[in-house]
C-alpha cells in the first residue's frame, strides 16, 4: 500500500489529471519464435510478428514548425522489448478489419494506428484485403517507447507480407510517415538518425554494441507527447549538434554528456518526481554510463547494466515498470525477431497507464 505522499510524488504538476495507477511487472519467460506463416481454413494465411519498441539515444528539438510539429535530430534505436501480434488475412467477404487487444483501454476501432496502417496500405496499393489482428501488449503506454507506432509499423509490414509483397520497403517507409512521426524508424535497419518530424530516416551503423545492457524504468504515470512538446521552452534546449552527438556516441560510447534529450525539461517540469528518479538512478545505480529519458517520456533508460538498483524495492517505487532491454537491428527483407533469451521482451502483459 502506498502512502498519500508517495502517490502525490507521481502527480503531474500541470496538464491533464492522472487517472489511475497500474502495476506493470516483468517476469522472465521463454519466448516463442518471431515469425510464423501458415495456411488456415478460414482465411488463407496467418502471420505472427514481434512488434519491438524504440528508444532515443539522444533527441534534439531543432525548431518549432508552423504546422505545430517540431523538427528533430534524434538517434532512434529499436530495442527488444516488444508486443506480440497475430495477423490473419480474412476471407473476401469480410467487410472490416478486426482488432483485439489484451490491454484494457486500448481502442480497437479506426482510431487505433493499426487500423490506420491497414487503411493506408489498401489506399496506396489498391488491395481490398481485410485483416484480423490480435495484439498482446507488453510495452507500456505514454512511455516514450513508441509502442503504438511500432504496432502500426508491424501491421503495415504484415499486410504487405500477407498480400504477396506488392510494396517495397521504401514505399512502406514513405507511407508510414503519413500515419505518424515515430513509425518510420521501424522500416530502417534498427539504428536510424531521424530528422524532420522524425519520419526522415537515415540508416546508421549501430553506435553501441548490440549487447550493451539497458535497464528501462517507467513510473505508472505516462506523459502525453503533444503536451510535452507544447510545454518545451525553446530557450532551455541544448545547443549540441545532432551529427556531432552521433559521431561522438560511436567514438566515446554512451557517456552522460551525450545523453541529450530536449524533452526532459518539459517532462521534469511536469513531473518533478521523474527528475528525482533519474538522479537516484545516476547516484545509486551500479555505475550506469548514462541515464536519460527516452522520447517524450516517462521511461528512463539506463545504459551499461540491467540489474535494478536496490532502491527500486522501496514502497514508493512498487508500481514501476522495470525491464532489461537490448538494442536490436533487422536483416534487409526481414522483420525484427523476438529475442530468444528469456528477459527483456518476455514478461507479463502491460496494463494501461494513466497519462499525465
Ligand atoms: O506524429 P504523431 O501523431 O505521432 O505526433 C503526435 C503529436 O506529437 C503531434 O500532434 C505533435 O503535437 C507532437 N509532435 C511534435 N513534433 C514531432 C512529433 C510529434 O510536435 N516531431
Amino acid at each position: 500500500m502506498q502512502t498519500a505522499a508517495q502517490l502525490r510524488a507521481w502527480q503531474p504538476t500541470a496538464g491533464s489529471a492522472q487517472r489511475q495507477q497500474q502495476r506493470q511487472r516483468l517476469a522472465a519467460a521463454p519466448r516463442r519464435s518471431a515469425v510464423r506463416v501458415a495456411a488456415t481454413a478460414s482465411s488463407g494465411a496467418d502471420l505472427h510478428l514481434f512488434s519491438p519498441c524504440k528508444i532515443n539515444l539522444f533527441l534534439r528539438v531543432v525548431r518549432r514548425r508552423e504546422d505545430g510539429y517540431h523538427d528533430l535530430a534524434s538517434l532512434f534505436h529499436v530495442i527488444d522489448l516488444g508486443d506480440d501480434m497475430a495477423f490473419e488475412a480474412l476471407a473476401g467477404t469480410a467487410a472490416a478489419d478486426a482488432l483485439t487487444c489484451n490491454m484494457v483501454g486500448v481502442p480497437t476501432d479506426g482510431s487505433n494506428l493499426v487500423i490506420k496502417a491497414f487503411n493506408m496500405f489498401r489506399s496506396k496499393t489498391g488491395q481490398k484485403q481485410r485483416f484480423a489482428v490480435d495484439l498482446q501488449k507488453r510495452v507500456p503506454h505514454g512511455a516514450g517507447l513508441g509502442g503504438g507506432s511500432a504496432n502500426a509499423a508491424t501491421a503495415l509490414w504484415a499486410a504487405n507480407e500477407l498480400c504477396g509483397r506488392p510494396a517495397s520497403n521504401e514505399q512502406l517507409l514513405a507511407w508510414s510517415g503519413e500515419i505518424g512521426s515515430d513509425i518510420s524508424v521501424f522500416f530502417s535497419n534498427g539504428a536510424a538518425y531521424c530528422t524532420g518530424r522524425g519520419e526522415v530516416v537515415e540508416d546508421v551503423a549501430p553506435p553501441l554494441p548490440l549487447d550493451t545492457p539497458l535497464l528501462l524504468v517507467k513510473p505508472p504515470v505516462g506523459l502525453s507527447t503533444p503536451d510535452i512538446f507544447r510545454a518545451l521552452d525553446l530557450n532551455r534546449r541544448s545547443t549540441a549538434d545532432g551529427r556531432e552527438l552521433l559521431a561522438r556516441l560511436a567514438a566515446e560510447g554512451a557517456v552522460q554528456e551525450l545523453a541529450v534529450n530536449d524533452l526532459e525539461q518539459p517532462a521534469f517540469d511536469r513531473l518533478p518526481a521523474l527528475l528525482a528518479l533519474k538522479q537516484r538512478l545516476q547516484a545509486e545505480g551500479p555505475g550506469f554510463s548514462s541515464v536519460f529519458m527516452t522520447g517524450s517520456g516517462s521511461t528512463i533508460v539506463c545504459v551499461g547494466a540491467d540489474e535494478p538498483p536496490a532502491f527500486l524495492q522501496e514502497a514508493q517505487y512498487s508500481d514501476m515498470f522495470v525491464s532489461p532491454a537490448r538494442l536490436i537491428t533487422r536483416q534487409p527483407g526481414e522483420w525484427y525477431a523476438a529475442p530468444a533469451r528469456g528477459g527483456a521482451a518476455a514478461g507479463a502483459a502491460a496494463t494501461p497507464a494513466a497519462v499525465a
